[in-house]
């Protein structure tokens, strides 16, 4: 067992870190307060290699290993949580797939474009009537002659407004169930595409996620993504990769409601002494760095696993059931220590509050990774 880090990922996390402190966490809260896609820095995590962290750089990406996905995840997620989520979507669920399962064709073209973040990615699984049971998809793809026909409303589909291309997952032959899902690169300027206006949330503002329409949308053959029916596969396997990436972001969360919290217990005064020095906030100080720790490792346990070429279904079900809870937990405690400060603006503890609720739904809620791990457990015991 080796805990220490390659030097290239201590690279990475090293450069993540200074531009998340340096040019993301001073602009956070007024993304937050403005509901503001920050193109800005996904033009500057682009041009950082962040954009396609683990695509080899044959194709676009960086060709750094998913530990590093992770690490940098973490610190640009502790600055914001919505830049955060950005990437991920990018790297996890856009730019994994087309690397595992698209066409040298595609790897060469719109793999090429996402990782190197001359373009931005969406997926599009979710809709209306098939959140948490994926398999109910009722969006169409019909063929007719050489083309297929797609048509439906797909669902908070996380970088919807501002995507250029997304994967995109329909139903061809309703009969056959989840082995009639078929998923597509759609380019999002396609003739019939159309996005609803963006999701007002609790959490995650700067992140711009809105249903998006399929009105008699025309792809050719090549648009396909992996084999006819082979849909739902490759959207069960991008979730597996994707989790790991949602799980690093809210270990992000947590750390930076965290570090608040232990910071402002240092200054805030009651009863004469620093806040720290009473024991009632030690005890929640150390509860909370503690399960920062224990995410931290399910979490790099699950990238490491992907990296080297191990399942990691498990494991990265795993690290978002806890990761995630571990954000709210943590969130809500640094609220307690900062006590009224904590509930108002001024200070980043409530933005941490709000964005941290959404890692326990999106890309499979905490129920959801439950049915995941105890179906893994149920395999296990029938060895
Ligand atoms: N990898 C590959 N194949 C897999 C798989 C995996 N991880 N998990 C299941 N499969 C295969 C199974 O082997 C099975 O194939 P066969 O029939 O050939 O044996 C098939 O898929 C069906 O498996 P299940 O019977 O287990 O499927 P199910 O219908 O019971 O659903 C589920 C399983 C886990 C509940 C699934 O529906 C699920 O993950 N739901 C949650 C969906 C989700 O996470 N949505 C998030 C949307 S994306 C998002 O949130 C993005 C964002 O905004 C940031």
């Amino acid at each position: 067992m080796d805990f220490l880090l390659t030097e290239e990922d201590k690279m990475v996390q090293r450069t993540a870190r200074d531009f998340a402190q340096s040019q993301v966490a001073p602009i956070a809260a007024d993304i937050d307060k403005e509901h503001r896609h920050p193109k800005e820095l996904v033009a500057k995590m682009a041009e950082l290699g962040f954009m396609g962290i683990a695509v080899p750089d044959a194709y676009g990406g960086a060709g750094l290993s998913n530990v590093g996905y992770v690490l940098a995840m973490e610190e640009i997620s502790s600055a914001c949580a919505s830049t955060g989520v950005i990437m991920s979507v990018n790297n996890s669920l856009v730019c994994d797939p087309i690397s595992k399962f698209g066409t040298e064709e595609q790897k060469k073209g719109v793999l090429s474009s996402l990782a190197a973040g001359k373009e931005l990615g969406c997926f599009a699984l979710s809709e209306p009537e098939a959140g948490s049971d994926a398999a109910a998809q009722r969006t169409t793809a019909e063929k007719k002659g050489d083309r297929w026909i797609l048509n439906g409303v797909k669902n908070w589909i996380t970088n919807g407004p501002v995507a250029d291309q997304c994967v995109m997952f329909t139903m061809n032959d309703k009969e056959a169930g989840h082995k009639g899902i078929t998923a597509f690169v759609l380019p999002m300027k396609t003739k019939g595409v159309t996005c609803g206006p963006p999701d007002d949330k609790l959490g995650i503002r700067g992140s711009k996620s809105c249903q998006i329409f399929l009105e008699n949308v025309e792809l050719p053959e090549s648009a396909l993504l992996g084999e006819v029916g082979g849909g739902f596969k490759v959207a069960m396997s991008t979730l597996d990769g994707g989790r790991i990436g949602i799980a690093a972001q809210a270990l992000g969360i947590a750390k930076a409601a965290y570090e608040a919290a232990r910071d402002y217990s240092v200054t805030r005064k009651t009863f004469g002494k620093p806040i720290i020095k009473h024991q009632a906030i030690q005890f929640k100080l150390a509860d909370m760095a503690t399960e920062i720790e224990a995410a931290r490792l399910l979490t790099l346990k699950a990238a490491w696993l992907k990296d080297n070429k191990k399942p990691y279904g498990k494991q990265s079900a795993m690290a978002k059931l806890y990761a995630s809870k571990v954000a709210n937990d943590v969130a809500r405690e640094a609220i307690q220590v900062f006590g009224g400060n904590g509930y108002v603006t001024e200070y980043p503890v409530e933005r941490h509050f709000r964005d941290a609720k959404i890692t326990e739904i999106y890309e499979g809620t905490s129920e959801i990774q439950r049915l995941v791990i105890a179906n893994y457990l149920k395999k296990e015991a029938q060895q």
